[in-house]
């Protein structure tokens, strides 16, 4: 295919295409569900086909196409990389008790290749390995379907599962698998998740993805938290990008297994962003079409460039575009549900235009630039312009005025040169709806020093509050105030020692993402792309108890932030912390004096991480730890949960 194709003409193509094989062409959603109270968004082109999907006819017959509309409440955090937005449109097909798998797969092969020009040495696919606690198999027709058609291309397909990639050199440029064989982690579809997860009666089934290969000479592995380890298709360094994911929705839940659907469906999504910039062998979707216009919109507006700021740029631009359309769709900014998330978007956006630009007044002004992106597809876009441009002009005004009262305040605490401290923290939120990111951004650019644990504390006070105020005088604390600051404190240290038995048992990429104290159990999040075995979570326990059995000193040591960290000390908020720190130490018993002379390299030491503590004297004091609890938080970090038994 010589001539690039617009985004106008992929999703024509895609429409015709299966138009071709049958199918009747159903306009978008809304993005707020009309009759499903499960789910505020639509969030997959399959929403609005639930019912046909259980077996209800559908009054265009069996085989339906469409461009949807979707909005992922749940990916905001993730926004900011090459390849993540909250709003997308899925390409989609469908087949209601009509074709199954062999149809399904040959055409959007033949899509791929043969109408939008996909090199097929780039695709990539992976299939369902099978679920042992359900009884479902591993997918092996699916397997077979995809060799014959790598095969038609004069390409062999290798077969693998993660267990042969993970011995696989780290950083790989020759990955050796055509066909990847995952859990139904990664290759099962329901609204809710995977088999475990779906509540009874819910549809679902094993699904067959399919990546685009970026190639090694991207360097988007090897530039990314991941680079230590080797590269696969669900790695999430953004080399290999999801383009489409066929599911075969041919089951239900039942309270303990499955039971087959009225029939065997087809449920196909491809996002259009991603597809169109496989097109190009672009492997940042910000810089197709359906996103270039904001972003050069705001390099005008700012007087800056995307390639300095790509982060916040990407934010921006995925947010206001999130925002319009959901406002045009009828959602408008409020304190709670669909409303709440269009406020966050917008609220998120100004934040991250404060962060690099002075510019005033920015997000209306991008409006123009959504609206003519999606001129073709949603012409109603252009009637509501002036209406959205209000809004967002009004809401953004209403947060400047929060802003503002909350920074008066602040500045009070500023001339005090008091510390910021949780509590404090929650009044400014509380009392003037000031964010707990932007203070501390604030704080940063005053050198107002924080408090330790700002964030724990934050939310403890906040959820003291919520407590308080639901409940009267909170009852729950069992052991009074005193055990519970005692427990607390152990769970501190227990959190350093956690994180690095963690990194020992897993590897170096292991870094802290978040935590959280209560007086019953400590919660625990990394960076690490895959689910800890039951072997790796027990080799972490023993690793911890073990420190813990022996009666290990913690020691304070105040350095200079720069010092600490070429020390080697652990610091995952390290642009938080004011210019002199504290770190804490834990190593082997020893005479010798801790200081900066002989932090480096020192192998008597455990654990040394750049805290506000407090923490216990001695690791025994904090008793036998149980890690009862490990899931997955957000594309790439996990989460464990720890108590003392
Ligand atoms: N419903 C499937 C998905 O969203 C196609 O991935």
């Amino acid at each position: 295919m010589s001539t690039p194709l617009s985004a106008n003409q992929v999703r024509q193509l895609f429409l015709e295409y299966f138009v071709k094989q049958g199918h009747v062409v159903v306009p978008s959603a809304l993005l707020v569900p009309e009759n499903d109270p499960t789910t505020l968004f639509t969030s997959s082109g399959m929403q609005p086909m639930i019912p046909y999907l259980l077996g209800e006819t559908h009054p265009l017959g069996s085989r339906i196409c469409n461009s949807q509309k979707c909005f992922r409440a749940q990916d905001i955090e993730e926004v900011g990389d090459n390849r993540h937005t909250t709003f997308f449109e899925m390409l989609g097909n469908w087949s209601f008790g009509d074709y199954f798998k062999e149809e399904q797969l040959a055409w959007i092969f033949d899509f791929l290749v043969n109408w939008i020009g996909l090199r097929p040495d780039r695709l990539f696919v992976t299939v369902f390995a099978g679920d042992k606690t359900h009884n479902l198999p591993a997918d092996q027709e699916a397997v077979v379907l995809w060799q014959k058609l790598f095969a038609s291309q004069g390409i062999k397909a290798e077969v693998f599962t993660w267990d042969q990639i993970a011995n696989q050199p780290a950083g790989n440029n020759s990955f050796p698998a055509r066909i990847m064989l995952y859990s139904a982690e990664k290759n099962w579809w329901s609204r809710s998740g995977t088999p475990n997860q779906m509540p009874v009666g819910e549809p679902g089934g094993p699904d067959s993805e399919i990546f685009y290969d970026f190639g090694a000479e991207c360097r988007l592995h090897e530039k990314s938290v991941f680079a230590n380890q080797p590269c696969h298709l669900n790695c999430d360094c953004g080399r290999y990008l999801e383009i489409g994911n066929s599911v075969f929705m041919h089951l239900q839940r039942t309270v303990d297994n499955f039971v087959d659907l009225p029939k065997r469906n087809i449920d196909f999504g491809g996002g259009l962003e991603r597809i169109l910039a496989a097109t190009f062998h672009q492997p940042d979707v910000f810089q197709t079409e359906l996103f270039l216009p904001i972003l050069h919109q705001l390099e005008s507006l700012t007087q800056t460039t995307y390639k300095q700021y790509p982060r916040p740029y990407r934010i921006i631009a995925d947010h206001i575009k999130a925002s319009v359309m959901l406002i045009a769709d009828g959602v408008l900014p409020d304190r709670k549900d669909q409303g709440y998330l269009v406020r966050r978007l917008l609220r998120r956006a100004m934040r991250q235009a404060r962060s690099f630009s002075g510019a005033e007044n920015l997000l209306p002004k991008l409006v123009d630039s959504v609206v003519k992106i999606y001129h073709q597809p949603y012409p109603e876009l252009s009637s509501v312009q002036t209406k959205i441009e209000e809004v967002i002009a009004q809401e953004s005004m209403k947060f400047e005025r929060t802003l503002n009262a909350g920074l008066r305040e602040f500045n009070k605490l500023v001339t005090r040169q008091q510390v910021l401290t949780g509590e404090l923290a929650y009044h400014l939120y509380e009392t003037y709806g000031f964010p707990l990111e932007i203070l501390l951004d604030e704080a940063r650019a005053n050198q107002v020093p924080l408090a330790d644990n700002l964030d724990d504390l934050f939310s403890q006070t906040k959820q003291l509050h919520l407590k308080q105020s639901q409940a009267g005088l909170d009852q729950k604390f069992k052991g009074g105030l005193a055990d519970h600051s005692a427990r607390t404190t152990a769970y501190h240290t227990a959190t350093h020692l956690i994180h690095q038995a963690l990194r020992r048992v897993l590897g170096e990429h292991v870094a802290q993402k978040g935590s959280n104290i209560t007086p019953e159990r400590l919660r625990f999040d990394f960076s690490h792309p895959q689910p800890l075995t039951t072997q790796q979570l027990a080799q972490v326990e023993q690793q911890v108890n073990d420190w813990i059995e022996q009666s290990l000193p913690v020691t304070k040591i105040t350095l200079e932030k720069a010092e600490a960290l070429k020390s080697g000390a652990l610091a995952f908020f390290a642009e938080r912390y004011p210019n002199q720190v504290d770190v804490y130490v834990i190593r082997r018993p020893s005479d010798q004096q801790l200081s900066i002379a002989n932090l480096a390299n020192n192998p008597d030491i455990i654990s040394m991480e750049v805290c506000g503590g407090p923490h216990v004297t001695n690791t025994k004091e904090i008793g036998k730890l149980s890690l009862f609890k490990e899931k997955s938080v957000s594309a790439g970090v996990r989460r464990v949960y720890a108590k003392v038994v």
